[in-house]
């Protein structure tokens, strides 16, 4: 007999923090939700059910879909929204990752609330490329706001100004103790003396990268978005939004109490940023310790200045493939992607209290100067899948109309973006090469791209402007890392490669949601192929319809 997929409710429920309780989007009233533990090669099918007055939709972040797009979940990209009362049964298979990724709501700011990690171990009798550590510990790094998520987002798009920054940074939900009514509740991750733990960090903030530290411990970096690397050994990581990063730490330290300490990475000029810090403790267990380590006072690490892009783009670089790689040689599709912010006028007769950008306009982001719009009345893949016309263009440009100075001082002609719904057609298994270049249109800020659907290979990164003549020689074709969201560097470049074997539609977008909702996205539309696992599997029954 089969047995019905189990529920996973998205509900209001009571969360209490910075001394307020709340009535907070959760899934299964737990915050975060629960983490799904799984294997290489098992097949998931997860009943969400909506029990909340929103629209919501989740995401299997950097689950590959293989031939399942309708699973992914964006909304109005690959599915509608489930409505509240509604439903909608996930059902996808996790093949050839292994490691750590997550979940989370892919519509509006819901993610604030409504996320929870994915762990893949091996499949049974496999083993991982690392001794099997004595503790398995997520850190889910996340933001928390004093206000409904929901309504600063649409008070900003209201206004067109930024939206208020976070209260508080947290991990696993917890501000940690130097928060006010938050130290009680504090995260203990206990160790014994002379073991190796695992801790899988993943960065789940809605708007910011973030270092993570512990007190006078060395991570090992093994693993990143499900991938396995080269091991590492680091001080300090940076994750935006959206990666997650395995490292493994030795408690070679005298019994003790250390901080483990999340910061921002703000690489934004000017810009307003949290400035706070989120602790969990790492607390010894071993016996001649218990009594003292009790009550004394943790061991503050330290970390990086806020602004410290040195140490940033140090981490992020380190990182290799554990071997030799089938990276793409031969390139099919060479696109040159900008991405960065930008304003736009106010529509005329605006009155100036709904028009709150910098001078009376309001922000806006794009990519190749399109700022992409969501559609609200259909999904692409549906319309994809069902040839309606009117939904998308594909006139997504393969580079930017003009060429200019992507880092300099960028003239205000450039500022304005068009708008438009366009995605990029691709054919099935061509070699996508994407240089993407960050701009400093109105202002530069690194930016962590995620693409759904693929993992990709970083060949290299930069900064300043990408030149093909010289930049072309860094490409690392040997060993470089397979990761689904790249940060890419304040003012500079990234080079990504991929093989466009997964039927679909999917989206590439900036992972700081504010960013999101500006439209510093892109999509892409990537055909069948004849074989058969290349094509787009039929629409589930219950796929939320528009
Ligand atoms: Cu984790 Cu489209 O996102």
């Amino acid at each position: 007999l089969e047995q019905p997929p189990p529920d996973l409710p998205v509900q209001p429920t009571k969360v209490k923090r910075l001394c307020k309780t709340h009535n907070s989007i959760t899934v299964n009233g737990q915050f975060p939700g629960p983490t799904l533990e799984v294997n290489n090669g098992d097949t998931l099918v997860i009943h969400v059910v909506n029990k909340a007055r929103y629209n919501v939709t989740i995401h299997w972040h950097g689950v590959r879909q293989m031939t399942t797009a309708w699973a992914d979940g964006p909304e109005f990209i690959t599915q509608c929204p489930i409505r509240p009362g509604g439903s909608y049964t996930y059902k996808f298979t996790i093949s050839g990752q292994e490691g750590t990724l997550w979940w989370h709501a892919h519509s509006s700011w819901l993610r604030a609330t409504v996320y929870g990690a994915i762990i893949i171990h091996p499949k049974a009798g496999d083993s991982y490329p690392f001794l099997k550590p004595k503790r398995d510990t997520v850190i889910a790094l996340g933001e928390w706001w004093d206000a409904n998520p929901i309504d600063v987002i649409r008070e900003a798009t209201r206004t067109g100004a930024a939206p208020n920054v976070s209260d508080a940074y947290t991990m696993n939900g917890q501000p940690g103790d130097l928060y006010k009514c938050s130290s009680k509740d504090t995260i203990i991750v206990p160790v014994d003396s002379g073991e190796t733990n695992l801790i899988r960090v993943i960065n789940s903030a809605l708007n910011q990268q973030l270092f993570f530290t512990i007190a006078n411990h060395k991570l090992t970096v093994v693993g990143a978005d499900a991938s396995y690397v080269k091991p590492f050994t680091t001080s300090v990581l940076m994750l935006g939004p959206g990666q997650t990063t395995d490292v493994l730490i030795k408690a070679d330290q005298p019994p003790a109490r250390y901080y483990i300490v999340a910061r921002a990475y703000a690489s934004a000029q000017g810009a307003p940023f949290d400035n706070t810090t989120t602790t969990a403790i790492l607390e010894y267990k071993t016996a001649s310790c218990q009594a003292k380590c009790k009550t004394s006072k943790p061991i503050m690490p330290r970390l990086p200045a806020y602004n410290d892009t040195a140490t940033a783009t140090a981490f992020t670089t380190s990182f290799r493939s554990p071997r030799k790689v089938d990276v793409p040689t031969e390139i099919d599709e060479n696109l040159f992607i900008t991405a960065g912010l930008g304003i736009n006028q106010c529509p005329p007769k605006t009155r100036a209290r709904n028009c709150q950008g910098p001078n009376g306009t309001r922000f806006t982001a794009s990519m190749n100067n399109v700022s992409f719009v969501l559609p609200s009345n259909f999904s692409l893949l549906q319309a994809h899948h069902q040839g309606v016309r009117g939904v998308f263009t594909t006139d997504f440009p393969a580079k930017p109309p003009v060429r200019f100075d992507y880092t300099g001082n960028v003239s205000r002609s450039l500022w304005q973006p068009t708008r438009g719904t366009k995605v990029y057609r691709l054919k099935y298994g061509s070699r996508v090469q994407i240089v993407l270049q960050g701009t400093n249109i109105f202002t530069a800020e690194n930016h962590p791209i995620h693409l759904h659907g693929y993992d990709f290979y970083i060949l290299a990164e930069g900064f300043g402007n990408f030149n093909p003549k010289t930049d072309t020689a860094k490409f690392n074709l040997v060993d470089p890392p397979l990761r689904n969201t790249v940060s890419l560097p304040v003012k500079g470049w990234a080079v990504i490669r991929f093989v466009a074997d997964n039927p679909g539609v999917w989206i590439m977008h900036c992972h700081l949601d504010v960013h999101i909702g500006w439209g510093l996205a892109t999509v892409f539309l990537v055909d069948n192929g004849v074989g058969p696992m290349q094509q787009l599997e039929q629409p589930p029954p219950d796929l939320p319809v528009c």
